[in-house]
């Protein structure tokens, strides 16, 4: 028994060193602007079902920072458009923004990056020559609390601003924005921080008119003659992403800056459009986010830069129906108001990350009332003949309490109801048990901490694909610390 312990212990540190340096993700964007806008709290309650662990605020909303507290979602906060002139025109402004939307709710709230402005370059050209300086006050306002590590500031671009990017080894930024750009990149550099890219194979593939295939922009197998080969690296594409993001890496080396990753903050699909946009469909918007989501934790990297990982926010959460523009604008969500997925993304290596449609998931329960005598024989034969792992419900095991039949029973009943793959007739128990939308777990109160429902063996699972995924980023690590220096 003893020679199991220093295992186990590395084990420990093994899964703990992952869950720490939790190198790249998927996040997801939540835009505001619905006519019926979720509160807070039920947005979060979302975010936890869906086990989405990243989120990127388009402002620093104060009840959306109160309600993500000690939820343990990491959370990227943005300086509006609106405010970036005051930001970028005064460091006592700039201060006194990170004190009232950052350090009033760090580290409760886990702001991990701030997103200085919006598409600033395209969208407020005005403001571009106030743009590295509103970064530079709110980095030093960070600095000053000593957050700067902890904290990453950097201002999310369209790609628009990089010309030629296809081949991606040919592109360049327009010269127009390279007054800017080149300050803003050595501030980047200097502070270890991103360059923040929004990428949206739809329109480059609307606009392309026909030369860019849909195949292509899905991220669908293509034949090996239909690949796109980059001429001067003979590198191949398969998708329009990798080939964008390799565009931004090569324009930022035809300015001289090779070490500064790449964060997508925003992509996506539309699921619905007008007539002239016939690709804004469920299931174009189905595969497009299944595939980007496979992508990005595959680790695959692009091919300049091959296992350097790109995190990315989903382009959004929810449908935003007030938003002006085309239908499709309206219909970028994952989620409709209620937290009823749109389409179900179809994922399997993800975890828990976007478990299906939870609106839909069904527990077996102990019926109320039910007569005590008939509960017994229920729970008797789940834990005997039914083969239930009974052991938690043992004094001392964590769903002893509340110690009565009927919640023992909805345990039992629970646990076999899924163990059957809740086969039709496997929650009856001779009438006492019946199917409901509401998670019983919570009323165990150790329980819903130490086994959340359904099961254990779903966590030895992931658990062994945590420690095989640790030495997989233990050994990309040497690839970019080389790709890095
Ligand atoms: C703003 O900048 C001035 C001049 O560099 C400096 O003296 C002052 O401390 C700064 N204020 C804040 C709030 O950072
Ligand atoms: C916040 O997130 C960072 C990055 O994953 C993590 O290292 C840190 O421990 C978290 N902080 C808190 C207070 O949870
Ligand atoms: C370059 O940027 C300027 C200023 O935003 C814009 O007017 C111009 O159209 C851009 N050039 C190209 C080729 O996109
Ligand atoms: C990049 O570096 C090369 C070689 O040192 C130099 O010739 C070129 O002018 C530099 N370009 C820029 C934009 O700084
Ligand atoms: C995942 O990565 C491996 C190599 O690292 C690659 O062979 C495989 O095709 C990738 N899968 C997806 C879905 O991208
Ligand atoms: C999710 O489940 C709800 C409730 O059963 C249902 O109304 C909705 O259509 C489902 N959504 C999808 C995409 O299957
Ligand atoms: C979602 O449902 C599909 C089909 O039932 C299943 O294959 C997949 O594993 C499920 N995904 C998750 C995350 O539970
Ligand atoms: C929702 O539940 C119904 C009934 O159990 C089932 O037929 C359907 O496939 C489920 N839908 C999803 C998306 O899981």
């Amino acid at each position: 028994m003893e020679t199991n312990k220093p295992f186990l212990f590395l084990l420990f540190l093994a899964v703990s060193a992952v869950l720490a340096d939790e190198d790249v993700f998927i996040g997801v964007n939540i835009g505001t602007e619905l006519s019926d806008m979720p509160h807070p709290t039920q947005v979060v309650a979302l975010l936890k079902a869906q086990q989405i662990r990243h989120v990127r605020l388009f402002n620093a909303d104060r009840g959306m920072l109160l309600a993500l507290a000690n939820t343990g979602i990491k959370v990227a906060v943005s300086v509006p458009n609106e405010q970036i002139l005051g930001v970028g025109q005064s460091n006592t402004t700039a201060a006194n923004w990170v004190t009232q939307n950052v350090i009033s709710h760090y580290p409760a709230t886990n702001i991990t990056t701030i997103c200085v402005g919006s598409e600033v370059l395209s969208a407020l050209p005005n403001a571009a020559p106030i743009l590295v300086n509103a970064l530079k006050f709110i980095h030093s306002a960070l600095l000053a609390s000593n957050l700067d590590r902890q904290i990453k500031v950097s201002t999310p671009l369209a790609s628009t601003i990089i010309l030629d990017s296809f081949p991606p080894s040919q592109a360049f930024f327009n010269h127009t924005v390279k007054p800017v750009l080149i300050p803003l990149l050595k501030f980047l550099q200097s502070t270890n921080s991103y360059f923040m890219l929004n990428v949206y194979p739809y329109y480059d593939y609307m606009q392309s008119n026909g030369v860019i295939p849909l195949d292509y922009a899905l991220f669908k197998p293509l034949a090996a003659n239909k690949e796109a080969v980059d001429s001067n690296t003979l590198l191949h594409y398969t998708n329009v992403f990798d080939a964008m993001i390799d565009a931004a890496y090569f324009a930022m080396l035809d300015v001289n800056f090779t070490n500064i990753p790449v964060m997508v903050t925003e992509s996506g699909w539309p699921s619905m459009g007008e007539s002239n946009e016939p690709d804004a469909t469920v299931d174009n918007a189905n595969t497009y986010n299944s595939n980007l989501i496979k992508h990005v934790l595959n680790k695959t990297g692009t091919p300049k830069h091959p296992g350097i990982a790109v995190s990315t926010y989903i382009y959004e959460l929810y449908n935003e129906d007030v938003k002006a523009g085309p239908l499709s604008e309206k219909n970028w969500g994952l989620f409709s108001n209620n937290g009823t997925p749109v389409y179900i993304l179809r994922l399997t290596e993800s975890g828990s990350l976007f478990a299906n449609n939870t609106s839909n998931q069904t527990y077996c329960v102990a019926k109320e009332g039910a007569d005590t005598k008939m509960l017994q024989a229920g729970l008797d034969w789940a834990c005997g003949t039914g083969k239930v792992n009974c052991a938690p419900l043992m004094q001392g095991g964590p769903c002893y309490d509340p110690d009565n039949v009927a919640a023992h029973a909805t345990y039992a009943f629970d646990a076999y109801y899924h163990m059957m793959g809740k086969a039709p007739g496997t929650c009856d128990f001779t009438g006492v048990a019946t199917i409901t939308t509401t998670n019983p777990s919570k009323h165990f109160v150790h329980l819903t901490k130490i086994m959340s429902f359904p099961f254990n063996r779903m966590k030895l699972k992931r658990l062994i694909i945590l420690i095989f995924a640790y030495f997989r980023s233990w050994y990309l690590s040497i690839f970019k610390v080389t790709f890095l220096s």
